[in-house]
């Protein structure tokens, strides 16, 4: 048996929390051999139910859980932490964009980044599901200046799962007939779901579908989606989540298929013209325990143009935040 990794969880009490603790304990991030020690951290008031969550965990009896610690303080949270999932944060409601959330979320990502900067392991993993969760994982790696920035990364993994699904459904085929999507930029209403080198079923997916549905449902409602659910549920994305930072961390930690890609949120290196520095949607492959980007895709007019507005709001929520930064 391996020796187990420890797992840092905020927001652990939360609704995403309650449907990734779970999966994370099972095997289903990192392995069905691999033991975890779950760290969950919770504001003060929420540790009573986060007790709760612990004591149905336990009653899992599950092979691989080898601990767990609740607190609300990050720096036993983040101790030695070998892979972290920022999910604490308020989540959005109807009428709201997902960058409204700022104010009231970005505060929470500078302590949390200096705690993983003082505590947590050298090469730790780090996911921001929090939103708004590319700025809000800018704001953590601009606290952690020990660490390489490429530990911090952001979830756009919900709407690559969701840009595939609804592409196969279009096309009456199955999700995992679908290759080739890339979520370029920010998690929000401006992200560019890129179709131009998706396959089903090993033909050119825009080739199956009018350039009339692509551009205005497909891209629109790929962009609505969270809004779509938060109307329907009258809460925003839970299960769907979780499962998206699940397949997001086991991506990173045990690699991609060869020959796919997959989207992440990763510090720009100024690839495809980005500006460098801001947390923007990638294609990315990941081997041995590291993502690179997918380079040489073409990209014609009709993307840059889609490309550029989603970094111009990742530049005007970086202005907005730049206070946040440790000096
Ligand atoms: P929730 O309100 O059910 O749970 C959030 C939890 O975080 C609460 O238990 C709260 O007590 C805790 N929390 C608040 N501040 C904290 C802090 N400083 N430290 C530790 N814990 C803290 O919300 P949820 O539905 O679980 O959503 C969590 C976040 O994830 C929201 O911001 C939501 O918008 C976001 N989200 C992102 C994606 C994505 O694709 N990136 C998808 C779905 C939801
Ligand atoms: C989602 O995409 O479902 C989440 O980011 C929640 C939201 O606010 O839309």
């Amino acid at each position: 048996m391996k020796a187990p990794v420890r797992v840092a969880v905020t927001g652990a009490a939360g609704q995403i929390g309650y449907a990734l603790l779970f999966r994370i304990a099972s095997g289903d991030m990192l392995g069905k051999d691999q033991p975890v020690i779950l760290q969950m951290l919770e504001i003060t008031p929420a540790l009573p139910a986060l007790e709760g969550v612990i004591m149905e965990l336990n009653d899992c009896a599950f092979p691989l859980l080898a601990g767990t610690v609740a607190t609300d303080d990050p720096n036993v949270a983040f101790k030695d932490a070998d892979f972290a999932l920022l999910v604490g944060a308020m989540p959005r409601k109807q009428g709201m964009e997902r960058k409204d959330l700022l104010e009231a979320n970005g505060g929470i990502f500078g302590p949390q980044g200096k705690a993983i900067n003082d505590h947590a392991s050298r090469d730790v993993k780090v996911l921001v599901v929090g939103n708004p969760a590319n700025t809000n994982a800018l704001i953590a790696q601009q606290n952690a200046p020990d660490l390489d920035p490429k530990c911090f990364t952001a979830m756009v993994r919900l709407d690559h799962n969701r840009a595939m699904s609804q592409l196969a459904e279009k096309t009456g085929a199955h999700s995992t007939d679908v290759k080739g999507i890339t979520i370029w930029g920010n998690h929000s209403s401006t992200q560019y779901p890129d179709l131009h080198q998706a396959t089903v079923n090993g033909k050119p997916a825009l080739d199956q579908v009018d350039q009339d549905w692509y551009e205005n449902t497909y891209i629109p409602e790929v962009q609505q989606r969270g809004a779509a659910i938060i109307k329907a549920r009258g809460a925003s994305s839970a299960a769907s989540a979780a499962s998206a930072a699940i397949d997001h961390m086991r991506s990173w930690a045990l690699g991609t298929t060869d020959g796919e890609w997959i989207s992440m949120g990763i510090p720009s290196d100024g690839s495809y013209g980005i500006e460098p520095g801001v947390i923007y949607g990638y294609p990315v492959t990941c081997k041995g325990g590291k993502y690179e980007i997918v380079q040489g895709l073409k990209i014609n007019d009709f993307s840059r143009a889609r490309m550029d507005a989603t970094e111009k709001e990742l530049r005007e929520e970086r202005a907005a935040v730049e206070g946040l930064f440790a000096k």
